[in-house]
């Protein structure tokens, strides 16, 4: 058989279309596999759903109180450790230690975390740790109030 110029010719070309058309489909299947995963992940782990969620908020601030130690101090059965009890503090008038009293809204329960020092419960001491805005996420903030608010009366 004679080979032909033109037929050597062709065959590397057929090889790189033909490889041309291989990449081709590895890089679509590869994109579509890439969009699909990574709506998926988007679906499953989106930050704003969880927050929107009161339920979640809650537990996360359950599982904050547990992970920055306010459980320590706090209880949530009433019965009063180092700090006061958190049951049925929110909502509640909370006698302070210079005579008045505040309503425990979110504002104070917020204040009452990042700024111990500024109003101080009557019967208590001064012992909430300081700087707690430097360690607790904002996130954690929400939640730990979330949490406290459940538990309010
Ligand atoms: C070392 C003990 C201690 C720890 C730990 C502690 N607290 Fe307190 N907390 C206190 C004391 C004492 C008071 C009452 C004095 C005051 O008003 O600052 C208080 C008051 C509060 C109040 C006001 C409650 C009320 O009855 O009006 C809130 C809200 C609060 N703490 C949240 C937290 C959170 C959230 C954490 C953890 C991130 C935490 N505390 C950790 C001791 C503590």
């Amino acid at each position: 058989m004679d080979s032909k110029p033109t037929a050597d010719n062709q065959s590397p070309s057929w090889a790189t279309f033909l490889a041309g058309i291989g990449i081709g489909f590895v890089v679509a299947v590869t994109l579509g596999l890439s969009v699909a995963l990574f709506a998926s992940l988007g679906a499953e782990a989106s930050p704003p759903a969880m927050a929107d969620d009161p339920a979640l908020l809650v537990s996360q601030g359950e599982a904050a109180a547990t992970a920055y130690g306010c459980a320590a101090c706090h209880s949530v059965d009433g019965t009063p450790g180092i700090g006061p009890s958190w049951l049925a503090v929110a909502g509640s008038d909370r006698p302070l230690a210079d005579g008045t009293s505040v309503v425990a809204d979110t504002d104070y329960l917020v204040e009452s975390i990042l700024d111990p020092s500024a109003q101080i419960v009557a019967d208590f001491d001064d012992a909430m740790p300081k700087g707690l805005g430097d360690v607790l996420s904002a996130e954690d903030l929400d939640a730990v109030v979330a949490y406290i608010e459940s538990l309010g009366g």
